[in-house]
């Protein structure tokens, strides 16, 4: 009978067999700007990967990138769909396109039967992420999407903590983190311009806190939205010394809010900034009926937290509090374009899933539409 030991040793055979035969994944890059960096540094340093085709809509772009990065022999192609065209032993894509090409490329890239890692957030709207996932199942391929702080140990740990019951039953979530001045303009207007950003701060950094808090208590399914979002600092030109012309391409928000119902009766409360006159809107919390989990906030939220977690109890009557020490971490997007390579390699399932990331695009879909109409509205989820 086989034992674990047994599948173990199998394994290192199959590996060994598949790395004596030389065969290299095939990846491409549809996108060649800042995010993709990372990913072309991360496939370099995998010895099993091989990127071998860039595309980008601007003339030149991929070339360049190919130059910058020593990427020789990789085709080079204006526009995703080229690269689909030409491109027949592709095993999987990098999708590092701005928001507004997540959804079109994602579709082209598994209707020609690729393997996609689609860059957060999921998509623009909740209408694109079920196109998406349609997609994903009528071609049977890989869909994981770009959250690296889930590769994270100290993340892993909240949610170990919820799921121990330490905390009880959880009724209540608290988002914190955001920016006091964090509008990403570095490399363009991208991030900023409804064209291409299509969603601005509850998207671009508001997803990760809602993957953190929901990704804790289980993912439940939103029910109702109230939402609220604004554009003060992004259409002030002082905001941007030596760009003021950025304030009349801004067409997202800075700053969301939102009260959401969950399903099994908790309550999220969310609030995410990119630009603010205010520290940080406070920390993450996590309530629950036997303990409460506070995550410390950052200056500059990006998904991630740098101090220990405390967890609050009562203990024999007496009101305590402990600190949980912070692990050390690893380099975490590398491990997310890592854990892409092995789920297409071993045929396993992807890191983070379509199925949960589709109700936080609900989420900031519901938070966008409510605060569109200014009243509270009702989640609808189709079926997929
Ligand atoms: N995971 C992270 O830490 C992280 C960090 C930064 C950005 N991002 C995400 O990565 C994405 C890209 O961000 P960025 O800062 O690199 O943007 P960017 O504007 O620098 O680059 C996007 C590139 O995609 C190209 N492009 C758009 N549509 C295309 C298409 N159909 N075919 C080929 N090329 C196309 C554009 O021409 C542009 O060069 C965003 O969705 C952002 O949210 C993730």
């Amino acid at each position: 009978m086989a034992n674990a030991a047994g599948l173990d040793a199998f394994k290192e055979i199959h590996e060994t067999e598949k790395k004596a035969a030389g065969k290299k994944l095939k990846v491409g890059i549809i996108g060649t700007g800042w995010i993709a960096e990372c990913h072309a540094e991360c496939y370099q340093k995998m010895d099993d990967v091989e990127i071998v085709a860039l595309a980008d809509l601007i003339p030149g772009k991929a070339q360049a990138f190919a130059e910058r990065f020593g990427i020789t022999g990789a085709r080079i192609y204006e526009s995703d769909e080229a690269m689909l065209a030409g491109e027949k032993e592709l095993d999987g894509v990098s999708i590092c396109t701005y928001n507004c090409q997540h959804a079109p490329c994602a579709i082209h890239a598994l209707d020609a039967g690729v393997n996609v890692m689609l860059e957060k957030p999921f998509t623009v709207t909740l209408d694109e992420a079920i196109e998406v996932m349609r997609a994903e199942k009528r071609s049977g391929k890989l869909l994981t999407i770009g959250f690296q702080p889930r590769m994270s140990e100290n993340m892993r740990m909240i949610k170990k903590i919820v799921q121990s019951g330490e905390l009880g039953k959880v009724y209540y979530i608290q988002s914190g983190g955001g920016r006091r001045r964090g509008i990403p303009t570095p490399f363009g207007t991208s991030f900023i311009e409804k064209s291409t950003g299509g969603i601005g701060a509850v998207g671009d950094i508001g997803t990760y806190s809602l993957d953190m808090l929901l990704g804790a208590v289980g993912y439940p399914k939103p029910l109702t939205v109230t939402g609220y979002t604004s554009d003060f600092f992004g259409k002030d030109p002082d905001y941007y010394p030596g760009h003021p012309e950025y304030a009349d391409k801004f067409g997202v928000d800075d700053f969301a809010a939102g009260f959401i119902r969950l399903e099994g009766g908790i309550i999220l409360d969310f609030r995410i900034s990119w630009a603010m006159n205010m520290d940080t809107p406070g920390d993450a919390i996590i309530l629950g009926t036997k303990g409460g989990l506070r995550i410390p906030s950052t200056d500059c939220w990006n998904g991630e937290f740098d101090k220990p977690l405390t967890i609050y109890k009562t203990v024999c009557g007496e009101e305590i509090e402990y600190e949980v020490p912070l692990k050390p971490t690893k380099d975490l997007f590398f491990e997310k374009l890592r854990s892409f390579v092995d789920a297409i390699q071993t045929g396993g399932a992807p890191s983070v899933p379509s199925g949960e990331i589709v109700y936080n695009q609900a989420i900031i879909d519901g938070i966008v539409r409510s605060a569109a109409l200014g009243k509270e509205i009702t989640i609808d989820i189709p079926e997929v």
